[in-house]
């Protein structure tokens, strides 16, 4: 079988990783890739909003399977367009991708569906959005409603800053279109995790539970990012809650898109609060997580290939997954700057050494081969993944790895995991030499 994935990303170098090691697969492409996944795919020159030339390399090179990275692909029609010329494609059409496209059709279907989730208003105007403010209690969490890079949710402490950001959504139009409406919310407090469940329309199998770590510095501080490491399992969740998570959550959602003639296919990932009053939907997205994918995968025994053919094909009823009862953990080595302005172009030293372990992977995001040289082209550049018997092996594994890594500017958090760990005080500190020691296990 021929398989291609759309995208650039740490995610779909894993995603590749993994599809290469089913025996059904025998060859996968690439668009556009990056410098780790040319190791392992045939990288084309599309971006992922080339969907016509995709589908007709898809059509020409009669492949198998096209599974979609990216959100945006997947919210401007990939997926329609695919099927439309008979081509086999895993994720949502547009109409269930907009799940992720559009915060408040989110928000109307969880209402409609009965999933819990913090209460919420929607506005298109800013006036009638003060009024509300000046009445609401609590902090509460703003969001352009549309797609924004993950930069859309603006936290407010008060009804000044809240209306301030309403102001910059609506008015100011901060996010562009994506601004047309905002949705105000309720701040939840609690655990964040992420639930991801492969659906075919009707069935959901859940994927093991990860926690990201969005800000950008130690502690939770610093801005939002994309993500900047991911562990899984996570402690909090055990089977039973986990489906209570899949009855209360992904059931009703996936029902009621089907009943309203929008079935979702793909991969429903749902960003959760563990509140005291039980699990809510903080978002939903309609694609594999990053890095969360990189932590989850490595975990996953049962074949890849299979899982998401089922999905394109409405065949999940009956399958199972397997994992492996170890635990993984991934950090993500950004570019000085990140996640606002920064470098690119610094050549990366030699990975060989770093990844030269068992149960230990380099996944790679913003790199590119230039001959033999891997230089830097993005804000996330590598992602270093490591299996151990536990959360702190794992993550030791992960930390002495990028010991051994270098680039210029090279920045990454060192405390990936702290909320699972945190009784115990994990840190980690530089020694003279700058290697990264990682002093969990020997406390
Ligand atoms: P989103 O893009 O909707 O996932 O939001 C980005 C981040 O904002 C989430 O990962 C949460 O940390 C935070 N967030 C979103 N909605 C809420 C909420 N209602 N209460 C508290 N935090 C929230
Ligand atoms: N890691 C967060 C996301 O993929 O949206």
């Amino acid at each position: 079988m021929k398989v291609l994935v759309i995208g650039s990303g740490g995610r779909e170098h894993a995603l590749i990783w993994k599809l290469a090691q089913s025996p059904k697969v025998a060859k996968v492409f690439a668009a556009p890739g990056n410098g780790g996944i040319a190791e392992m795919a045939e990288c084309l020159p599309f971006n992922p909003d080339k969907t016509k030339e995709l589908a007709d390399f898809a059509a020409a090179q009669a492949i198998d399977l096209t599974v979609v990275g990216p959100e945006s692909p997947l919210v401007h029609g990939m997926v329609d367009y695919f099927e439309g010329r008979g081509l086999k494609i895993f994720g949502p059409s547009k109409a269930a991708a907009r799940l992720e496209g559009s915060k408040a059709f989110a928000k109307e279907v969880m209402q409609k569906a009965g999933v819990p989730t913090a209460s919420f208003q929607v506005f298109r105007e800013a006036e009638a959005a003060y009024r509300h403010l000046d009445q609401c209690r609590g902090p509460v969490v703003v969001k352009a409603d549309g797609l924004a890079a993950g930069k859309g949710v603006l936290m407010a402490d008060s009804a000044e800053e809240a209306k301030q950001a309403v102001k910059s959504i609506l008015t100011d139009r901060l996010f562009g279109d994506a601004g047309a409406s905002v949705v105000i919310e309720e701040r939840l407090t609690g655990e964040e995790v992420s639930v991801l469940g492969i659906v075919d329309g009707e069935t959901t199998l859940l994927l093991a539970p990860s926690q990201d770590h969005k800000r950008s510095q130690d502690n939770d501080e610093g801005s939002n990012t994309g993500g900047m490491g991911a562990y899984s399992p996570v402690p909090w969740l055990d089977a039973g809650k986990l489906e209570e998570i899949r009855k209360r959550i992904f059931e009703p959602v996936t029902r009621f898109m089907a009943r309203e003639g929008t079935p979702f296919k793909g991969v429903l990932y749902a960003g959760l609060m563990l509140t005291d009053s039980g699990p809510k939907v903080l978002e939903f997205n309609v694609r594999f997580g990053d890095p969360e994918t990189q932590a989850i995968l490595p975990r996953l025994k049962t074949d890849l290939f299979g899982l998401l053919l089922a999905s394109a094909e409405g065949k999940l009823k009956g399958m199972s997954l397997e994992w492996d009862p170890r635990a993984c953990a991934c950090v993500v080595l950004a570019s000085q700057g990140y996640p606002t302005k920064y470098d690119i172009g610094r050549e990366i030293g030699s990975l060989t050494e770093a990844a030269d372990e068992p149960g230990l992977w380099i996944f790679h995001a913003g790199t590119k081969k230039e001959g033999q040289r891997l230089i830097t082209i993005g804000g996330r550049v590598l992602n270093v993944a490591a299996l151990g018997d536990s959360l702190e092996g794992a993550l030791e594994k992960v930390y002495r790895a990028i010991g051994k890594i270098y680039f210029e500017g090279m920045q990454y958090r060192r405390d990936i995991g702290f909320r699972a760990l945190r009784n115990r005080h994990p840190r980690v500190s530089e020694d003279q030499s700058g290697r990264v020691r990682f002093p969990l296990s020997r406390e």
